[in-house]
């Protein structure tokens, strides 16, 4: 018999099964497709069609959605892996310049870009083996929270939505894990949190009605969306009640037809002068 004593709770994984896309609205559609497709080297999801009011990008398992409206602002990054950090940088470089006159900005970190939209979202690109396996896709976002909100925040995802939570020492930033290698984080700022414009993210639970039942409860419950899904937007904590932190989640139960849905990813080297038959989608790379 293997006498090995096998930690078991560190492949635990929480409620939270996966956040499946960030939505901020963008005014100008042509613009938001040149920056998230020609510029990132995501793929606009060629089923789900909106026509001009709004555009589902591609980036792995994982979306940005773009409705089209005045901007909204996600009040902190969101973390995105791309298949190749060099390519990136050379569209950034070349096709970055017909962005002129808007908030687009890049600059180079020692293991990362950080990169502003045309309307000031923050997005920070790594390589592939960043984060767990995963090669293209969306493994985080971070979230700028008002100063000692990170308590209460653990409190809420562990006790309302049954999540796991990793509060660093400080105390001053709380990670919620999500699936396998998903995590939020929120970390505390002593600048004035910036007003909260309604953008969102949607997740997937595994446990649906237990949140809800807490949420309906405390009157947090902003749609209820249909039989698998609902909204809330008020992150509270539930010693006390204290309002902490305004972010939409649009919760999902994994009866959700889109749960798990197949996206296609196009491989964003292929262009017209150095195009290879064959290699038109994403293939992850072997890794060494
Ligand atoms: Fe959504």
């Amino acid at each position: 018999m293997n006498k090995v004593n096998f930690n078991r709770a560190t492949v635990d994984v929480g409620n939270i099964l996966a956040m499946e896309h960030v939505n901020v609205t963008v005014p100008d559609q042509p613009l938001a497709t040149l920056f998230y497709v020609n510029v990132l080297g995501f793929t606009r999801d060629p089923y789900m069609d909106f026509g001009p009011s709004n555009v589902w990008v591609n980036v792995g398992r994982q979306q940005f959605h773009l409705p089209t409206a005045d901007a909204q602002v996600l009040r902190g990054h969101v973390g995105v892996v791309v298949p190749d950090l060099k390519s990136l940088l050379v569209r950034l470089q070349k096709i970055g310049k017909r962005l002129k006159g808007t908030q687009f900005t890049f600059t180079e970190r020692k293991n990362h870009l950080d990169i502003t939209c045309p309307w000031g979202n923050h997005i920070r690109c790594f390589s592939p083996g960043s984060f767990g396996k995963s090669q293209l896709g969306i493994p985080y976002i971070e979230l700028h929270v008002p100063a000692d909100a990170a308590p209460g925040i653990s409190r809420f995802y562990e006790q309302v939505m049954g999540c796991r939570t990793n509060l660093n020492k400080t105390k001053k930033q709380c990670e919620v894990l999500i699936g396998k290698e998903q995590f939020i984080r929120f970390k505390e700022t002593r600048k004035p949190t910036a007003f909260y414009d309604g953008h969102h993210i949607a997740v997937y639970v595994a446990n649906f009605s237990g949140p809800h039942r807490y949420l309906k409860d405390n009157n947090l419950i902003t749609e209820e969306s249909d039989q698998n899904q609902y909204r809330f937007q008020t992150i509270v904590d539930p010693n006390n009640g204290t309002v902490l932190f305004d972010i939409e989640h649009e919760v999902r139960s994994l009866h959700h037809p889109m749960y798990e849905r197949h996206l296609i990813n196009r491989n964003a080297e292929q262009g017209f002068f150095n195009y290879q038959d064959g290699r038109d989608a994403f293939t992850p790379q072997k890794v060494l």
